[in-house]
């Protein structure tokens, strides 16, 4: 039996005569060892194939060596679904996932921290090219490759893979991995540090790290982007008690230490990320901090006590030279900054190295610390008008390093609604509209425009991560 594009008008008819009455059998996969329409958590699969049968089928956290399969309807153009493809297969710990509409079909591998796609052709070809996919993604294949996908199963630390043999695997890692500490800082408000910060720390636990992401903006922005602002009314503000002030303020209760004031992330990704909240009262409250020099490095001693805990604190902060913005740089190695690169946010960059050079590097001489490295200014907010692209930014670009001496990141974030979009989410009770802020990862589900989005602030995860030596 040969497969007929021609066949194929929608996408069940995808699923019904490519994959399950052609593709499935033909690659050797039996009834009892493939599923359709498998469900962990948010993630909904097409179908998921297994190498050895396994009937019934329970999600042990095990791993089975399985191929993962994508149908889509023949008009839809498969480059947007790649985006999901890639976390589906990072999320489960899935080596191979087939992409396909009938016209064309697409296979990706799961490298350590991105997909690579490792075949394509036509749906016409499918039939002359079937012993090249057989050889990648057939059932006699993958049984053959069980030990090499064991040896080299990636440190992702996913709440549906943690067998015994991966969670010892990923705790090895840690211990290799010192906690680093990253703040999201410019002088300017706006430039997008709430934006960035939110989403690098989604995406970077979404690539297993634990995440710790602190607010140490009165704005409370981050906070709000979290999900933990859900209140309408004061009397249930339960932030005002237990914030960041309090890490600065003093070491008298259990709630001036990290584990006192942290909180879980509300429904924001998937999955949930520690978060230090913030609050108004910041601002009032700044006066009774400055008296003591203590507040400007309480915050990195008190992030020292917790480096066993996580592999990454991003800090989102104030649009200032003030105490908090003093709190934050002490107690980080490392700064981006992101910007839009418009000439008054450049000037604001001679501040910020000012700022860096003197009082940062003094306090943090003072605790022991040593000085803070400058990953790089970020792009952020960039105009997706071609002609911008082509002309204005490339000059944008170069100005940074050849007029303010700042290294410039390779990744980019470009503006779009969707980043706002997912912040200001919410959903009507009664007559209120609750906030329901999503990451931009978790959003791009919902919103396939997003998916560009996403995929940025996956590239700038990779980036960081490379830039820290933590791959
Ligand atoms: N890349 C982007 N594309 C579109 N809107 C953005 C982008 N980054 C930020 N914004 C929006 O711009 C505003 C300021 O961004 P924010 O991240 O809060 O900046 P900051 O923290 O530097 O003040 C917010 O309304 C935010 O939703
Ligand atoms: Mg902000």
């Amino acid at each position: 039996m040969s497969f007929d594009p021609e066949l194929c008008r929608n996408e069940s008819e995808v699923e019904s005569k490519l994959i399950v009455q052609y593709l499935l059998p033909k690659l050797g996969y039996s009834p009892d060892t493939w599923y359709q329409e498998v469900s962990f958590e948010s993630i909904r699969l097409d179908f998921l194939a297994f190498a050895k049968p396994v009937v019934p089928f329970v999600w042990e956290g095990n791993l089975p060596l399985s191929i993962l399969i994508e149908a889509k309807h023949p008009s839809i153009n498969l480059n947007i679904h790649v985006h999901r493809l890639r976390h589906y297969l990072k999320s489960l710990n899935v080596r191979y996932g087939l992409l396909t509409n009938g016209k064309e079909i697409r296979i990706y591998e799961s490298s350590k921290y991105d997909i690579q796609q490792v075949f394509q052709c036509s749906g016409k070809e499918v039939n002359t090219r079937l012993d090249e996919i057989k050889a990648l993604i057939g059932r006699d294949s993958l049984q053959q490759e069980k030990t090499k996908i064991y040896s080299e199963i990636s440190p992702l630390q996913n709440n549906l893979i943690l067998s015994k043999d991966i969670s010892n695997h990923t705790c090895t890692e840690k211990r290799q991995n010192t906690m680093k500490t990253i703040a999201i800082y410019h002088h300017k408000g706006g430039v997008g540090k709430t934006t960035v910060s939110v989403n690098l720390a989604a995406a970077l636990s979404k690539r297993g790290k634990r995440v710790l992401l602190i607010d140490i903006d009165a704005q409370a922005n981050t906070t709000f982007a979290t999900g933990l602002i859900k209140f309408q009314f004061d009397e249930d503000d339960n932030l005002k008690n237990r914030n960041v002030y309090h890490l600065l303020e003093s070491t008298k209760y259990e709630h001036n230490f990290i584990p006192g004031i942290v909180k879980k992330s509300h429904c924001f990704n998937q999955p949930e990320i520690d978060v230090i909240p913030s609050h108004i009262s910041l601002i009032a409250r700044q006066q009774e901090l400055i008296t003591s020099s203590a507040s400007r490095w309480r915050l990195s001693k008190k992030l020292d006590q917790v480096k066993s805990d996580y592999d990454i604190v991003i800090i989102d902060t104030p649009p200032s030279l003030d105490l908090y913005a003093q709190a934050a740089l002490t107690a980080a190695d490392y700064l981006i900054i992101p910007s839009d690169l418009k000439s008054f946010s450049n000037q604001g960059l001679v501040s910020v190295k000012n700022f860096i050079a003197q009082e940062i590097a003094e306090t943090k001489e003072g605790v022991g610390k040593p000085d803070i490295i400058i990953m790089g200014v970020l792009p952020s907010k960039i105009s997706t008008n071609s002609q911008y692209l082509k002309h204005t930014y490339i000059k944008h670009k170069s100005l940074i390093s050849e007029r303010y001496n700042l290294p410039l990141m390779d990744s980019m974030i470009s503006e779009r609604t969707a980043l706002s979009k997912c912040i200001h989410k919410t959903f009507p009770m009664g007559n209120l509209d609750i906030p329901d802020p999503k990451s931009i990862l978790d959003y791009a589900k919902k919103e396939p425009e997003a998916n560009v989005s996403a995929a940025e602030f996956e590239a700038l995860a990779m980036e960081v991560l490379e830039k820290m030596e933590m791959q």
